[in-house]
This record gives structure tokens, sequence and C-alpha cells, in this order.
């Protein structure tokens, strides 16, 4: 990619996505399920540029969302409500009525109050909602414990035994038929036995609810395959959707998966351009015009991102990549070889393309960067650089005085 001419067309800070590769995970994960139906809902958190959701939609992925605002940039980008989903363990009124309007798959349950909720709306609306319920397996998936889903300690899903309790009160009610099950124990999962141990109480679960008659079609192994960020060990994909396959043996259901970051993670690039380089006593710093408000990871999971100048493969002094933002956790790189750099260098930061624009913010009254797709050899603006009108839009009405 001629990351040179795109930082010069569009600008930088800037977000480049590969699309070509986007579709080429889809279709890999698509294959790696070819033994059974199966559905694969992308986890439109991880980066829901409309654009990025209608290339998706088109090679046929569906969508994982957990706000009405997903669903709505799911719809909007042409993902056929039936292939949507619903998760998040803090749904409103307004939002479970705007899924069920929609017609949407299915409303994955968190908790026994939510499930009387959606009842609730459904009965308003005079519907039956389609559900499913986010089991909790107790599992600790061995992951960042930010993004560690599945163990009780965790807000996410119901324990085993509410479970049952739940769907057996589920089978009753006029308004609401459960259809799946569903668990997700974490993000940037790098070891296949806990996701293993949990599809198989899952799995177990969906047998049991069988012989109540309770007839399960979808049954959702969650997201949270890992991608290579530094030198992660991988899960291996053929390893993976095999266990799948032998844990749900006898279970005549569609698998639904709900990956993000193995999608569009590496697909993604931050493209930003060295303003200056200084030394603190011995302490060499790269500041890039790029921030934490852009990209938080490495400020927040100290996540290391390959980080490169454009075209140099020298190792050059350690330093520290840094952004303008007034804090001390704006970095994207600490101590790292880096060759020396002159104003204007072009320093593209790898792995960037899930949960990077999605959790970027106006910190520091900061607008949000340009995102570019990459497509067939043909770049194009996907989202345009946000101004300075953009972000004061919400509040400038209400100041009195000088405009
Ligand atoms: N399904 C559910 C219910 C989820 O909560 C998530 C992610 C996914 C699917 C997709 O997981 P993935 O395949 O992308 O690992 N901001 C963090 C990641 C947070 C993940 C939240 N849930 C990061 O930058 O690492």
């Amino acid at each position: 990619m001629d990351f040179e001419k795109i930082a010069s067309t569009y600008g930088t800070p800037c977000f480049v996505y590969d699309f070509d590769n986007i579709s080429k995970k889809y279709d890999e994960l698509k294959m790696a399920f070819k033994a059974r139906k199966s559905l694969v809902c992308y986890a439109v958190k991880a980066n829901s540029n409309l654009s990025l959701l209608q290339h998706l939609g088109n090679t046929g992925a569906g969508a994982d969302c957990v706000s009405v605002g997903e669903i709505r940039r799911a719809i909007c980008a042409g993902i056929k409500p039936y292939k949507i989903i619903f998760s998040g363990v803090g749904k409103k009124d307004s939002e479970i009525e705007f899924a069920l309007l929609q017609d949407i798959l299915l409303v994955n349950i968190e908790s026994s109050q939510e499930l009387i909720c959606v009842e609730q709306v459904a009965k308003k609306l005079g519907k039956k909602a389609r559900i499913s319920v986010r089991i909790n397996p107790n599992i600790d998936p061995k992951t960042h414990s930010y993004i560690s889903t599945g163990l009780h300690e965790n807000k996410f899903g119901v324990d085993i035994d509410e479970a049952k309790r739940l769907y057996i009160y589920v089978k009753s009610s006029k308004y609401l038929e459960p259809i799946g099950v569903h668990m997700h124990i974490g993000s940037q999962l790098t070891q296949l036995q806990p996701i293993r141990d949990a599809v198989a109480i899952v799995a177990n679960l969906a047998r049991n609810l069988k012989a109540l008659d309770i007839d399960i079609k979808f049954f959702d192994v969650g997201g949270g395959l890992a991608i290579k960020y530094t030198d992660e060990k991988l899960i291996n994909m053929t390893d993976y959707s095999q266990m799948i396959l032998d844990e749900l043996h006898g279970l005549d259901v569609t698998i639904v998966a709900e990956p993000g970051r193995y999608i569009v993670g590496q697909s993604g690039y931050l493209l930003t351009k060295v303003l200056y380089e200084k030394t603190n006593e011995s302490k060499r710093f790269v500041i890039v015009d790029a921030a934490m408000n852009d990209f938080i990871r490495p400020a927040l999971y100290q996540e290391a991102h390959k980080i490169n100048l454009y075209g140099k493969t020298t190792q050059g002094s350690l330093c520290s990549i840094v952004g303008p933002v007034c804090e001390s956790g704006d970095f994207f790189a600490k101590n790292i070889k880096f060759p020396a750099t002159k104003s204007g260098d072009l320093v593209i930061i790898n792995d960037t393309g899930a949960y990077g624009y999605t959790m970027s913010s106006n910190y520091n009254t900061r607008g949000k960067a340009v995102q570019v797709a990459v497509q067939g050899g043909a770049d194009r603006c996907i989202s345009r650089a946000e101004t300075f009108d953009d972000m004061i839009k919400l509040e400038i009405e209400f100041i009195k005085g000088v405009i």
C-alpha cells in the first residue's frame, strides 16, 4: 500500500483499512465452519464505519450489536435484520422496542430482570420476542482482565442454573420464544482450552433444553479470537472450528460466531506524521500528530502495537513514541528501538483496525481522524476528518456572546 500517497492525499492522522483483507478473514472463518450451517455476526463495536459494515454485509456477514446505535448502523449499511443479534448487560426499554420492531434475529438476555423487560415490551407490541440467554460459564479465559468476561466475578451473562430457570420460564411465556444459547468468555483469546470448556458447558445445557422440548436452533460461540500484535501464539483456525464441531456433536444447530478483532484488526493502519523529536536528559521522545484520543489501546491495555517509520528498516536508538495530548499516558510505544526521524516523516502504527476509531474521542478538543478504505488497489475516503465546527455543534447554540 502506498501509505505516503494516502497520507498526502487525506492528511494525518489517518486510519487506513484494507477491505480485501477484511473479506479474506471473513471467508476464512466462514470456511472453517463449512461442515455446518453457520452465521458470522461481525461484532460492530470493533469498527463500526458504515462503508466497512456495508462491505462485510455484501460478503454475507450479519452483525452482533450492543446498542440501538449499532443496530441502526448495521441496518443503515444494508445488513438484513434477520442476521442481527443484540447483546449487552444494560439494554433500555426503548432499545429493546426498536430491536423488536426491526424484527432482528434475536435478543440475547443477560439477566432475569432484563428477560421480564423484554417480555413486557413484546407484550406491548403484540409480538413474540426471539431470545437466547448468555451463559456465564465461570471459566478464566486467560486474557487481560479488562476484556475477560466469562467468570462469575464479571458482570456478563447468567450462571448455568439461572439460565435453566430462565429457559423454563420462557417456554411458558406467550411473548417469548427461546431459539438460541450464547457465550462469550473474553477477547484477544490465545488459548483454546478455556473456550472448549465453555462450549462443553453450554452444549450440555443445549442438550438438556432439547430434552425439555425447548428447541435451540442457534448456538452462539461468541467472538474473542486473538490476533498477533507482537509475539502472541494464536489459536489455529482448524483446531478452533474442529473443537466446536466436536463439542456440538448430536446437536442440530446453526453455529453463530461473533468475531470483531479477528476480522478487522490486522487490516487497519494508523498513519501519523512526526512533529518533533526531543531528548529529556538521556530520554528520547518522538512526538507524532496522532494521540491517545485517536488510538487508546496502548494507554488503556498497555498493548504493544508494531510501529515503523515508513520505508525504513533500520532499528535506531531507544525512544518513546508519544502524542500531543497532555498526559504521560499518551504514548504509542515505550522504549522501542526506532530510527532517527525528522519532522514530516511518516509513522505507521499497525493492527489498528479493531477498537481503534470506535474508541477514539475528542479529548483535548482534537477532531477524529479521517478514515480511508483501500480495495482492489484503489483508495477512497469513508469518513472525513472531524472539524472544529463538528466538535462544537452540540454546544454552540447554548452560549451567549461572541461567536
Ligand atoms: N461478542 C461479545 C458479546 C463481545 O462483548 C465482544 C467484545 C465480541 C463479541 C467481539 O470480541 P472480539 O472478537 O473482537 O475479541 N476494547 C478492547 C476489546 C473489548 C471487547 C469487548 N467485547 C480491546 O481493544 O482490546
